[in-house]
């Protein structure tokens, strides 16, 4: 029988998952399919009860779930517990497992470009499943200092506990106490769906300069307004299809439990723009 797949989040009619998927399915054989289905944030019980019901093999979670997903799960990995959001599931006979991708996804091109998180200085924007895995992503690396700007501040304050709890100096300032701050940051990171329509990045491009790394979690547009800020004063750019190609990795081999044509994937991601 074919196995299915999918992604749950809203919006999502802009994944590319399905295509990096089903690219993979297509380069190995394999019968499987993958889809994007469309939960709103407060129908996540209701739409998972229909996964079930169409035995769904495993799935991925987006905006905005990655958090309240923990509460259905039957189980988790460690890095889940640690960073309290899962964004990959599978589904053995109605049992849910959850995992966490997106920490090594997001880690991948910062690694395979040699940058020193050690003692860096990093500016995250937005508080959310996403963040909280950067979050941890950077303690485990020993980052100097980290500082949280998010819309709702309650969330931010938690984010900032998280970071403080694994030996992270960690602070959280409002948008409006953020304007007029002149200090320079290693990482400037957004970490939220800011950017999707094409709206302008609320953090001054004066914080960035050649030294700087700007890494949008946005994929697309490739072109962010946060991307082209850091293009204006040639710091190094990670782009969002990056992070999505990690965590797409290591989604398919915890479901397929074998290696993932990484380049099919990445082909998959590039030909998504055109
Ligand atoms: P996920 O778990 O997938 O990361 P999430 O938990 O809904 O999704 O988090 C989304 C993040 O984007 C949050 O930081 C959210 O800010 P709030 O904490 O204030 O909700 C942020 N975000 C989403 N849309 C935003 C917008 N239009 N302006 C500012 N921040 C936004």
């Amino acid at each position: 029988m074919t196995k299915t797949f999918a992604v749950i989040g809203d919006p999502i009619d802009h994944s590319l998952s399905p295509n990096i998927h089903n690219s993979a399915f297509r380069e190995l054989d394999l019968d499987c399919t993958y889809i994007a289905y469309k939960i709103p944030k407060n129908e996540l019980s209701y739409g998972l009860d229909a996964l079930k019901k169409i035995k769904i093999s495993g799935f991925n979670v987006t905006i905005p779930h990655k958090i309240d997903i923990m509460k259905f799960l039957d189980g988790t990995d460690e890095d889940s517990k640690l960073i309290g959001a899962s964004n990959t599931v599978t589904n053995q006979n109605g049992v849910l497992t959850g995992y966490n991708t997106d920490m090594q996804g997001f880690l991948d091109p910062i690694i395979q470009r040699e940058l020193d998180i050690k003692n860096s200085n990093i500016l995250l924007y937005g508080a959310g499943g996403a963040a909280r895995a950067i979050i941890v992503a950077f303690a485990k690396q020993n980052a100097k200092k980290i500082t949280i700007v998010n819309r709702t501040i309650e969330k931010g304050k938690e984010l900032e506990e998280l970071g403080k709890k694994l030996g992270l100096n960690s602070e959280i300032i409002s948008l409006e106490n953020f304007e007029g701050n002149k200090n320079k940051y290693d990482f400037v990171i957004n970490s939220t769906s800011i950017g999707m329509k094409n709206e302008i990045f609320p953090i001054s491009q004066d914080l960035i300069d050649e030294n700087s790394v700007v890494y949008d979690i946005v994929y697309k547009p490739i072109n962010t307004d946060l991307i082209k800020k850091g293009k204006n004063v040639n710091a190094t750019i990670i782009y969002g299809y990056e992070m999505l190609l990690g965590q797409a990795v290591r989604s398919f081999e915890i479901w397929m439990d074998k290696k993932a044509p990484y380049s099919a994937m990445k082909k998959a991601i590039l030909g998504g723009f055109s």
